[in-house]
């Protein structure tokens, strides 16, 4: 198994902190915004004897008011469609082993979230990475450049949609031409939604679930994680039209028993977050970017795509291996002794030596935050590279 690049400097982290050290935490996707009131009440005033095993599905008073959320977003789909996991991590672990067997291959366009590598190593499934790039803001890669890869082992191409650690947000037109391989070819779309909410600049959000003739090929992965800063509920779900799929992630599901049964019951709650919540996060997070993405345009030789989505940025540096440079933040320098934790980008890429003078940045923290934290990284350059 591959370590996560977003957790394998912990270590380090926690040493620099023992040293008195304070940190940026630019490295991962937990966002310190609030959970929803009315999700944290539902926790306080549950009134439960027994705190039992759900239904290995989910509960059907959830499922049917998430079928009821995503209807709101033009998604029409029953609760028989959708399986309640722990988390999205769970959803997209059950779609690989509902789908492939060992050696069997997926597409991903890289960079892609890191731990697709390692659910991919867990169920033995082979990535075949399909690049995009930097210069082109991380655009979906030509259809030929998909046509190549393809062999009688793909079964699947799997995209994260507004993407992590990108933030590229695909089009419909994009949608429609990945739609267009998988039915010739046969395979499965996967389509991770987790940051669907976080779409910015006037662009909306066009989910894999609202192409029609596709429903026997598609597979959308969502959380409530990130929506409504619940990391810690470990609640997700999968959801497909397609039947037989559905039977056979049921049977992953009885495996492991019950999705948490108490976070349910606050997921549930949090779908009554009302529009005004999303509308004030949405703005926080669209100045939090612009912040951080004028901040490194101050920096020489520093290259950014701006995204359109979710809270991530790859950012390139004047450097030549970013796993060397972040751990030396930590152990090696501050600036009147705060630091910055960042994600080296070589994790995020299945392609060897691909992206090592990149890193990811999580703009999770508060504007005043980033400033200095961006400050840190321009000052630690000037250092590093001497
Ligand atoms: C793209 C993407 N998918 C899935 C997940 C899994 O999240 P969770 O298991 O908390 O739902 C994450 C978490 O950061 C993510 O960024």
């Amino acid at each position: 198994m591959p370590a996560s690049p977003i957790r394998k400097l912990v270590p380090y982290a926690e040493e620099a902190v023992k040293k008195g050290k304070s940190i940026y935490y630019l490295n991962i996707g937990q966002p310190d915004i609030k959970t929803p009131e009315i999700a944290l009440q539902a926790i306080k005033e549950c009134n439960i004897d027994i705190l039992a095993y759900s239904r290995s599905e989910g509960s059907e008073t959830y499922r049917q008011k998430i079928s009821a959320y995503y209807s709101k977003h033009n998604i029409h789909v029953t609760h028989d469609d959708i399986v309640v996991t722990t988390g999205g991590s769970e959803a997209l672990l059950f779609a690989f082993g509902s789908i492939m067997d060992v050696d069997d291959e997926i597409i991903i366009p890289e960079p892609f979230y890191a731990n697709y590598n390692g659910f991919s190593t867990a169920s033995g499934v082979k990535v075949v990475p399909v690049i995009s790039k930097i210069e082109n803001n991380f655009a979906l890669p030509p259809i030929e450049a998909f046509e190549k890869l393809i062999t009688p082992k793909t079964k699947a191409i799997l995209i994260c949609n507004p993407g992590n650690p990108t933030g590229y947000l695909y089009s419909k037109e994009e949608i429609q031409k990945l739609a267009a391989i998988v039915k010739k070819h046969d395979l499965f779309l996967i389509a991770d939604e987790v940051y669907r909410e976080f779409v910015y600049d006037g662009n909306t959000h066009y989910s894999v679930m609202q192409e029609t003739g596709l429903e026997d090929h598609t597979i959308m992965i969502d959380s409530v994680s990130k929506r409504y800063s619940m990391c810690g509920a470990r609640v997700g779900c999968l959801v497909s039209k397609n039947k037989t799929l559905i039977q056979t992630v049921l049977k992953f599901a009885q495996a492991r028993l019950s999705p948490p049964t108490l976070a349910q019951i606050a997921s549930e709650a949090a779908l009554e977050t009302p529009q005004s919540y999303f509308d004030a996060v949405i703005e926080e997070y669209v100045e939090r970017r612009n912040t951080l993405i004028s901040e490194l345009q101050k920096i020489d030789g520093v290259k950014i795509a701006k995204p359109k989505g979710a809270f991530y940025c790859i950012v390139e540096l004047p450097i030549k291996n970013s796993d060397d440079f972040a751990q030396w933040l930590l152990e090696n320098f501050d600036v009147n002794g705060e630091t910055i934790m960042v994600a080296p980008a070589g994790g995020f890429y299945s392609t060897a030596n691909v992206g090592l003078n990149q890193i990811r940045i999580a703009y999770v923290l508060k504007k005043e935050s980033l400033i200095k934290a961006v400050n840190i990284l321009k000052e630690a350059l000037k250092v590093y590279n001497n």
